[in-house]
């Protein structure tokens, strides 16, 4: 791809569209910018912009059109894809001024936002409303909603209330060329033309940059129970976790965590105190939730018979609101502290939820076959499991080489078992090369169709999802 260097007379001209102090090149912004959460992964943009206006963003956007220089959208910079990286240089385009929840409907169950509010602080703000938004991704108190829609998010909630994508009604986006459009209208029901706005979610910022949204929210539920089920088999876990759902029950949540993501959160995170025996191999944490509490009781002991019948041991039930916040920020916690124990690769695989046993075993068999070791977690309600491969004693030169056909096979497997390599966290960057793997030229080219229609010039966050 050719891109042409930022000159002094550009950087004029983004001044005037956006204000003098909203564009940063001092070398603290330019390297702040310069990596998200995707593994030890660094790339210098030479300019970060941030705009306060759809109307400003057009501006830069037709600036970088006519001067060819790429720009990269970018959130809270917590993504695990690599995909606010900006590889090319150009602009970083920070969303992080577009903070303000613009109005909460309470009349429809709505609410319009900007891209740059914090998840949490979003689903606090409604949940004073008795309303909730359920899209919880692990780093929900930081991660921006824009962030959440350029990769349709998903979080432990998803199981049940599904991920970002189901609650998106209507769109206000930049496109590459600087039009502002709405996508859609702010309806729950809507078969009028194809659906831009779903087309835009999960986009990874590559076919608009969007400046509003318009949500579904739905009543809180009032009531959980939160349990922590012990096995002493990680694959038994994974074969509890259908057979809930064949019982019958849809929990809130329902997440796998291998043993040594729950020691090396223990190792690493403050704060949290759990005794786990020593032949314990794997935890289900599971929530049911609901108004009525006996319902949500009967609910939760049906659970408990089902993992009985998969040789859990004794179930801890959390006796308060404190017990649950700890075993969720434990939950919440893995992935930081696998990344702070050693040097790794996460990847987001999901397969049919019944097929995850096998996809456990064969991430270890694969493992075994290319000397990594791997710490499986994440929301098996979902058949969504974060396989994290760390380093540890393999050499440089098996990591930096073999490692990526290792992966491949992951890849192959999760497909031939019907699922695919990306559940959540997106393709971005890393994941690109290896996207052959889950859809075959034809598609790649759909794809890629799509994107030059959108962006002719391919100036908006460019090197990203194809090969
Ligand atoms: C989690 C993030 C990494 O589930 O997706 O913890
Ligand atoms: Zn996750």
């Amino acid at each position: 791809m050719q891109f042409n260097k930022i000159t002094q007379a550009t950087l004029v001209r983004f001044r005037k569209a956006v204000g003098e102090e909203y564009v940063l090149l001092d070398k603290e912004s330019l390297e702040n910018h310069s990596h998200d959460e995707t593994e030890d992964l660094r790339y210098m943009p030479e300019v970060v912009i941030r705009p306060r206006t759809a109307q400003e963003i057009s501006e830069v956007l037709k600036l970088c059109n006519e001067e060819r220089i790429p720009l990269t959208p970018r959130g809270a910079g917590t993504g695990l894809s690599g995909a606010a990286l900006p590889v090319f240089g150009g602009v970083i385009l920070s969303m992080d001024r577009f903070n303000k929840i613009l109005e909460i409907d309470e009349r429809n169950l709505q609410a319009t936002v900007e891209p740059g509010v914090i998840n949490e602080v979003f689903q606090d703000a409604v949940k004073e409303k008795g309303l909730f938004y359920p899209p919880d991704p692990a780093s929900k108190g930081s991660c921006f909603i824009g962030g959440n829609l350029a990769m349709s998010a998903g979080g432990p909630k998803a199981v049940k209330y599904g991920v970002t994508k189901e609650y998106v009604l209507n769109l206000e986006v930049v496109l590459p060329t600087g039009e502002i459009i709405w996508t859609g209208a702010n309806v729950l029901k809507n078969s009028t033309g194809f659906n831009l706005t779903q087309l835009m979610v999960g986009s990874e910022g590559m076919l608009g940059v969007i400046t509003k949204v318009v949500f579904k929210l739905i009543p809180y539920p009032k009531n959980n129970v939160v349990m922590l089920v012990p096995f002493f088999s990680a694959e038994k876990a994974c074969e509890a976790v259908s057979a809930v759902f064949r019982a019958g029950i849809v929990p809130s949540a329902m997440e796998f965590m291998e043993r040594d993501a729950i020691d090396w959160v223990l190792k690493y995170v403050d704060g949290i105190s759990l005794q786990i025996k020593d032949e314990v191999q794997a935890h289900l944490l599971v929530e049911v939730d609901g108004n009525d509490m006996d319902v949500i009781n009967r609910e939760a002991e049906r659970v408990s018979e089902v993992m009985m019948q998969h040789d859990c041991d004794e179930i801890l039930f959390a006796d308060s609101e404190q017990q649950k916040a700890q075993l969720w920020k434990m939950r919440r916690s893995v992935a930081e502290a696998v990344k702070s124990n050693s040097v790794y690769k996460e990847e987001d695989t999901v397969v049919p939820r019944a097929e995850l046993p096998k996809l456990l075993k064969g991430v270890k068999d694969i493992g075994k076959k290319y000397g990594f070791r791997s710490v499986c977690y994440g929301h098996a309600g979902d058949g969504n499991l974060h396989v994290n491969i760390v380093k540890g004693e393999m050499s440089d030169a098996d990591w930096n080489g073999k490692l990526s056909s290792g992966i491949r096979e992951i890849f192959e497997l999760c497909v031939k078992l019907g699922g695919t390599i990306s559940g959540e966290h997106g393709i971005g960057l890393v994941q690109k090369p290896y996207m052959d793997i889950a859809f075959p030229k034809v598609t790649l080219e759909l794809q890629k169709g799509i994107k030059k229609l959108f962006d002719p010039k391919g100036i908006l966050n460019p090197g990203k999802m194809f090969p």
